[in-house]
């Protein structure tokens, strides 16, 4: 025998607790609608009361014992008050709708606590933006020298990405709080129970109505995870910036001492394995997301086994996830920026040479393609600052124009060449000139807080209904 082989005892204790829940508003519901006696009610959610004062120690002696949690919360049960009465419980319903509504209850919380902490991160970007809205950057494309910019853009362009994940774990939300108790095995049931009442008591949003779909589906487990995936790949390019920025080469970056380690032989080091563990973590959490595709793919309906190897990848997503934003947020909090860096790198590799082309353009009504091909001339040919005597000389080259003669200044030559106006020129919609990001700023802080708000009303909404559900159990824990 390798009974072993069939156990999934780690995502059986994440589910200990939905269990409790699931079987208190089964047995709330069985009583209100006469399918079982009062005194039976009371005896069970007694009984029940016992395993759930149990807590760690029901999990660590019961639970391996038993095919699953469900099964051992149930023998157990019998085993207590007798099969007589305990053994009442299970009626109307199946392990196949109880495990959908467990995993759906348990997934909702690592949602909520998710939100929160993306909701939390994205609150230290808009703190370290607001404190660098002047502090230089140099932009990069294909990691090299692009074009200058400010730190406080950078970062707001990672909190948008976060914004983004909210935005998709609150719209997962939504399909994951349904509720699919009352499907039973997959044809619900002869008795009339009532799906609306254990819905809400348990604190769903909706009924997941087709009983077949309802035991069936891990759909909702793909979305999740999927937003996982993609939350994921997002804290990885923020981690793989921390891990360049810290480096000796950029030194943009004092990593915090709580998120750097040290060598076990060379004493100098400060490695950001923190931020590289993120950044493995993404693949993870992909490797999640593709053994749960692989293991619903072309199952027929409805229930099989097999779905219970999907639970184990959701947990540990979910854990993963939540732990790596964490430590993002902590990164992202404690970084000392390097300021001075930032500006000295900013002005390498002639970063302002769009703006160059983009004034040959403004000042002397050259075609953008023409300036491109004189700035690039330049570019290639010249170190250092080109003057106006340089460029016409190129032009005269390149394009067969003086542009002195056409308009072009020492005064304009010399403002495109400056980093701050190139930044303060970028105030189109979206770009790094001050004002904009000020406003950006502004902007981003309002949708957090609307964000948030949003976040804890599904919190408190989940709260209530489950003190409504403590308050019906305690009154018919009382034998009548
Ligand atoms: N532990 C099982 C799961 O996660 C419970 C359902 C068992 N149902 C069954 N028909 N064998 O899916």
């Amino acid at each position: 025998m390798q009974k072993g082989y069939i156990l999934s005892l780690e995502s059986d204790a994440w589910l200990f607790h939905a269990d409790l829940l699931v079987d208190k508003a089964h047995v709330v519901m069985l009583e209100e609608r006469g399918i079982i006696s009062s005194e039976d009610a009371a005896a069970i959610l007694n009984g029940l009361a016992k395993i759930a004062a149990r807590g760690r120690d029901f999990v660590e002696r019961e639970l391996p014992a038993y095919e699953d949690v469900h099964t051992a919360v149930e023998s157990v049960l019998i085993r207590e008050i007798g099969e007589e009465v305990g053994g009442r419980m299970h009626t109307g319903r199946s392990r196949n709708d109880e495990v959908a509504t467990c995993i759906r209850i348990a997934v909702r919380d690592e949602l909520l606590g998710l939100a929160e902490e993306v909701n939390k991160l994205r609150r230290a970007l808009l703190k370290r933006a607001a404190e660098n809205v002047e502090t230089v950057l140099p932009g990069y494309t294909h990691l090299q020298h692009a074009q200058p910019t400010t730190l406080a853009h950078h970062l707001l362009a990672h909190a948008d990405a976060f914004a983004r994940d909210f935005a998709r774990l609150e719209d997962a939300y939504g399909r994951v709080n349904a509720c699919p108790l009352g499907a039973a095995a997959f044809a619900s049931t002869g008795f009339p129970i009532d799906r609306e009442r254990t819905a809400e008591l348990l604190g769903f949003d909706a009924v997941l109505e087709n009983s077949m779909d309802a035991v069936s589906t891990r759909d909702f487990v793909v979305e999740t995870v999927s937003c996982y995936a993609n939350l994921g790949t997002n804290l990885s390019r923020l981690a793989e910036e921390v891990i360049l920025w810290s480096s000796a080469e950029f030194g943009f970056v004092r990593l915090p001492a709580d998120y750097a380690t040290g060598s076990s032989i060379m004493p100098q080091k400060r490695n950001p394995d923190y931020a590289e563990l993120v950044r493995a973590r993404a693949g993870t959490v992909f490797g999640c997301l593709v053994a749960v595709l692989s293991i619903c793919k072309a199952l027929p309906y409805a229930y099989n086994r097999d779905l219970q190897e999907v639970t184990p990848h959701l947990l540990r997503a979910a854990k993963t996830t939540a732990a790596s934003v964490a430590v993002v947020r902590g990164v992202v909090a404690g970084q000392e920026f390097r300021e001075e860096e930032m500006r000295r790198q900013a002005e390498v590799d002639f970063t302002t040479a769009t703006e160059l082309a983009d004034t040959l353009v403004r000042e002397t009504g050259v075609p953008f393609r023409t300036a491109h091909k004189i700035v690039a001339s330049l570019a290639s040919a010249e170190r250092g600052r080109p003057s106006l005597r340089k460029i016409d000389e190129f032009a005269t080259c390149v394009a067969g124009k003086r542009l002195s003669e056409l308009g072009l200044t020492e005064e304009k030559v010399k403002e495109a060449l400056e980093i701050a106006s190139n930044i303060e020129k970028r105030e189109v919609k979206g770009g790094p000139a001050k004002k904009e990001v000020l406003r950006m700023l502004q902007a981003r802080r309002s949708d957090l807080e609307v964000d948030e708000r949003s976040r804890v009303a599904k919190e408190v909404k989940v709260k209530r209904r489950l003190e409504e559900l403590e308050r019906e159990v305690e009154k018919k824990r009382i034998m009548p």
